[in-house]
Parts: C-alpha cells; sequence; structure tokens
C-alpha cells in the first residue's frame, strides 16, 4: 500500500510516472518527506542545491528545450572577458532567479539575465555549487570557510571557518532539513592528490553553528551529500565507498568501494529506495601530462546499493572511469528508471568519453551515446585562459572531469556537457539502444568544458548550466 503511495505520489511530481515495479521501500518515508518539505519550504524552489531537489535529485518534473542551439535565451561571462572567472554551477530560485557560483563569488541573475547583486570575495576563492534554502545562499571557500549570503541582497548573514583549507576539487554543498554540508580540512593523505577533504561537516545553516563532522574510511572528493528521507545522509568516498549516517552524524552503515582509487565521480539516489556509487579498478597511473590520470580505457565500476541496508543489489563493469555522478530516473524510450552514468578519463588527448544508461533495477545496459573525444592536451578553453585567471586571482585552470554531472528533465531527455564544450540534450527516442542523430542528440557549443559540480538546472521552460567560465540559459 505504501509503496503504491510512493508512486503515485512520485507520478504527481513528475509528468514521468514511474512503473510500480521500480517503487520498492522505502515508500511511506517518501511520502511524509514530500509533505514536510513542502511546509518547510525546503522544495519550493526550483533547483536549490547544485544537484537539484530533494527527494529525487537530478531529475526535474520540469522540461527544457531539446533544439539547444536554436533555444539560448541569454548568456552571461566575466564583463572583461571569460577568462576573468571560473563558473562551478547554479542553483535556481522560485522566482526563476539564477544563482551563479564562481571563483571569485556569488551572482544572482533575474530569469532575463539582469544581474541583480554580485558578491565578490577574492582573494577568498570558490570551488563548489553552491545551495539557497530559507531565504540564503551557502558555499564554502578555498580559506576552509563556509558562508551564508542573503538572496535578496547577497549581504553576508554568517561566516564559519571549518577547517585551515577546503581543496579546490568541485563537489557541492547541500542543505536538508536545516542542516548544511561541506567537505573540510585539505590535507594528506589522497589517493590521487598530495591532499584531500578529510572531513565531512555539518552545521545549522539558520546560525553557521558547526553541529559535528564525521571522518570517512578514505577522503571525500567531488563532495555530494544526498538524501533518501527526513532523517538521513548519504555520500560516497574517492574510493566509491558509501556512508549512510542519521542527520545527527550516527553511521548507520558504510559499504561498497575499493580502497586506494580514485574517482571524481559521486553518488546518486533512486526513487526506488537504492542508492548508486561509482569508483575505478585502479589506482590512479600516472599517464597524464599534466597529472596521475587513470588511462582513458580503464575499466571502472558501478555498484547499486539498497539504501536501507546498504546491501549490494548489482555492480557492472564500466568500460571507461566513470568520473562524475550518475542520474537516476525516466529517459525517453525506456521503461521505468534508468541509471544515466558520464564516462571518460580527462585531460587526455584523444579520450574517448560516453554515456551509458543503465536499467536502474537491473544494471543492465539500455543505451549509449558515443560522445567526442578530447581534442587538445587541455579540455576545451583551458589553456587559452591560463594567464588572465592567474592574473584575476583566481585557480589557472578549470581542469574538470569529462563530463558535467547529468540531468533528466520530465520529458526524459538527458543534458549533460561534455569537456570539449559541447552541452548536449540526448534521447534514444526509439529505443535502439544508442542515442544518434539530429532526432536524438542536439547540441550547443559552449567553447568551455564543464566543472564536475556543473548540473543543468531546471526551472519551468528553462534549463541553466555553467561551462568552465560562462552560465548558459536556453528556454523554450
Ligand atoms: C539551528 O539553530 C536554530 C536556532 O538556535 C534552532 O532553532 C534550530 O533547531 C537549529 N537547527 C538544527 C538543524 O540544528
Ligand atoms: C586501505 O589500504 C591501506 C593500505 O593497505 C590500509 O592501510 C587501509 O587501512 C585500507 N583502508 C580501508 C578503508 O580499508
Ligand atoms: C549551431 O548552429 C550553428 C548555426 O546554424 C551551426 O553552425 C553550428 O554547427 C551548430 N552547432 C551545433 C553544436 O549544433
Amino acid at each position: 500500500m505504501f509503496v503504491v503511495g510512493a508512486c503515485l505520489a512520485l507520478g504527481a511530481w513528475s509528468t514521468f510516472a514511474v512503473a510500480e515495479e521500480d517503487c520498492e521501500a522505502p515508500s511511506n518515508i517518501l511520502l511524509q518527506t514530500a509533505h514536510q518539505s513542502r511546509r518547510d519550504g525546503e522544495m519550493m524552489y526550483h533547483w536549490p542545491n547544485g544537484r537539484g531537489r530533494f527527494p529525487y535529485f537530478a531529475v526535474s518534473e520540469h522540461i527544457g528545450p531539446f533544439d539547444l542551439n536554436n533555444s539560448l535565451s541569454w548568456s552571461w561571462h566575466h564583463p572583461e572577458g571569460r577568462f576573468h572567472t571560473l563558473t562551478w554551477g547554479v542553483n535556481i530560485d522560485h522566482e526563476m532567479n539564477v544563482y551563479l557560483s564562481a571563483a571569485d563569488g556569488f551572482r544572482k541573475f533575474d530569469m532575463d539575465g539582469k544581474l541583480m547583486w554580485e558578491r565578490i570575495i577574492l582573494p577568498r576563492t570558490t570551488m563548489n555549487t553552491g545551495a539557497i534554502y530559507q531565504g540564503k545562499f551557502f558555499a564554502s571557500d578555498t580559506d576552509g570557510g563556509v558562508e551564508a549570503v542573503d538572496m535578496k541582497d547577497g549581504s553576508r548573514v554568517w561566516y564559519t571557518k571549518l577547517a585551515s583549507a577546503i581543496c579546490e576539487d568541485n563537489g557541492f554543498n547541500m542543505v536538508h532539513q536545516g542542516v548544511l554540508f561541506a567537505a573540510a580540512d585539505c590535507s594528506p593523505p589522497c589517493n590521487y592528490d598530495k591532499t584531500c577533504n578529510q572531513l565531512v561537516k555539518a552545521l545549522n545553516a539558520t546560525t553557521g553553528k558547526e553541529l559535528w563532522t564525521y571522518k570517512p574510511d578514505t577522503a571525500v572528493w567531488n563532495f555530494l551529500a544526498l538524501f533518501p528521507d527526513m532523517e538521513t545522509v548519504v555520500f560516497q568516498d574517492m574510493s566509491g565507498k558509501v556512508y549512510k549516517l542519521t542527520l545527527n552524524g550516527d553511521v548507520i552503515w558504510k559499504a561498497g568501494g575499493l580502497n586506494g582509487t580514485w574517482t571524481d565521480g559521486g553518488a546518486a539516489l533512486g526513487p526506488n529506495g537504492m542508492v548508486y556509487a561509482v569508483n575505478n579498478n585502479h589506482p590512479p597511473e600516472g599517464l597524464s601530462p599534466v597529472g596521475q590520470m587513470d588511462p582513458p580505457t580503464m575499466p571502472g565500476q558501478v555498484t547499486a546499493l539498497d539504501v536501507v541496508t546498504g546491501d549490494i543489489v548489482w555492480q557492472v563493469t564500466t568500460p571507461r572511469p566513470p568520473n562524475n555522478a550518475p542520474a537516476v530516473g525516466k529517459v525517453q524510450g525506456w521503461e521505468g528508471l534508468s541509471l544515466v552514468v558520464p564516462l571518460c578519463q580527462q585531460v587526455i588527448k584523444g579520450a574517448q568519453c560516453d554515456v551509458h544508461v543503465y536499467n536502474a533495477k537491473t544494471g543492465a545496459l539500455r543505451w549509449v551515446f558515443h560522445g567526442p573525444t578530447q581534442k587538445h592536451l587541455l579540455q576545451a578553453g583551458d589553456a587559452e585562459g591560463t594567464q588572465t585567471r592567474i592574473d584575476s586571482g583566481v585557480r589557472s585552470w578549470c581542469l574538470p572531469n569529462g563530463w558535467s554531472a547529468p540531468t533528466i528533465a520530465a520529458d526524459g531527455v538527458v543534458f549533460v556537457g561534455n569537456e570539449d564544450g559541447l552541452f548536449f540534450a540526448l534521447r534514444d527516442s526509439d529505443g535502439d539502444g544508442r542515442a544518434i542523430g539530429v532526432d536524438e542528440v542536439r547540441a550547443f557549443d559552449t567553447k568551455a568544458a564543464f566543472s564536475g559540480s556543473s548540473s543543468p538546472a531546471l526551472a519551468p521552460q528553462m534549463v541553466a548550466v555553467a561551462s568552465c567560465d560562462s552560465l548558459f540559459v536556453f528556454k523554450n
């Protein structure tokens, strides 16, 4: 009975009802959740967290334009030139205002692109996509602090120093039930770089007070917290191990992962009671001219776990590194829930970037999009802007993942940005196992890569996405 209830709740929320078979536990919780979070404002905004909206992250009940190349409404880059800052991701509020997280600070635009305010925080810089919650915008900075500003005018509400530094990966600040999450403590050891964020911190979003600290077994990278219900949080570390904690910081379970490995990826949460994690199957091997990168064709892994028990339900090997967070939702041409997994090893000239879409319930491969191969040594827009960025006081390179995080619209179109600049709308509408041709693949050339914390953000008839240096808003 609860199972059907949850499906109805989901069906009403999304124009794509999910097949009953995909509605397994824990559904009574989801029902309560939807009600309560509408009440407390958590679901009031269209895209409150960088990765979307509780309880079904990375999907939207809205549709964006499929023909991206003919639907650009407006764009923004730094007035002195696109290389004067780096942009990380967007949030959208209930009035369709767009909040842009950038290395040099935060900006708010109205739905037509008019700048409402900007808060430049240099010489501090940021690296995350922020969050909006109950009238405030939140973001971490490289000085080890988290700042809350008023959504109305960008003025500071509180600032809390969490550590001497927070590493410059590209993760997310996420808020749930008044609790704000941030990765902190940029220090060794790290499977990839010299330093990584060792700690997960929870703060009171109203006051900025630190509530608790949790040290995962392995450091986190591109930290992304997701919320299965009203009381808990799940996230993965850089080795793909998943942790489920209460919002008070008590461990419920931890499972999966491959010790010693590193992925840029994060977890995904389905409305089917499953959490999906990604990992690479081997330690970084130092093949890239700019760092310790994985070979482009080395396999990784996707693991589906029962979010209640932490039991592994299925695992599949991916032919390339799964270096960003997947999305779970209903895609065009296919029944039930699908898992959209971007695959690519970045910063390797000639490396092929693909998107694989799996049956979320079984792990069976459904369709593939063969994306671009990396053209140059660095990704689109990166080498060209180096000196300007250094002179502007932001980091010299974007050096992002091969793909942005993907988002699934209500009509089952997948939006995702590729490191060589193309922002894609994808669908396998004829269900033949591949997205190919103008009926199924459209793109707009942003001329820059996409940070790992960049998720296409949807609002009614609108999709907004940040490339590494600009904001693009497309409308139907
Ligand atoms: C945050 O602080 C406020 C004010 O003290 C309090 O009312 C609220 O319950 C706190 N929230 C959390 C999640 O601790
Ligand atoms: C990972 O492997 C290292 C080296 O063998 C070991 O010291 C460490 O305890 C392992 N960590 C986990 C979480 O298993
Ligand atoms: C977008 O449209 C322009 C003008 O018609 C065309 O030259 C370009 O190739 C198109 N780009 C993509 C990515 O489809």
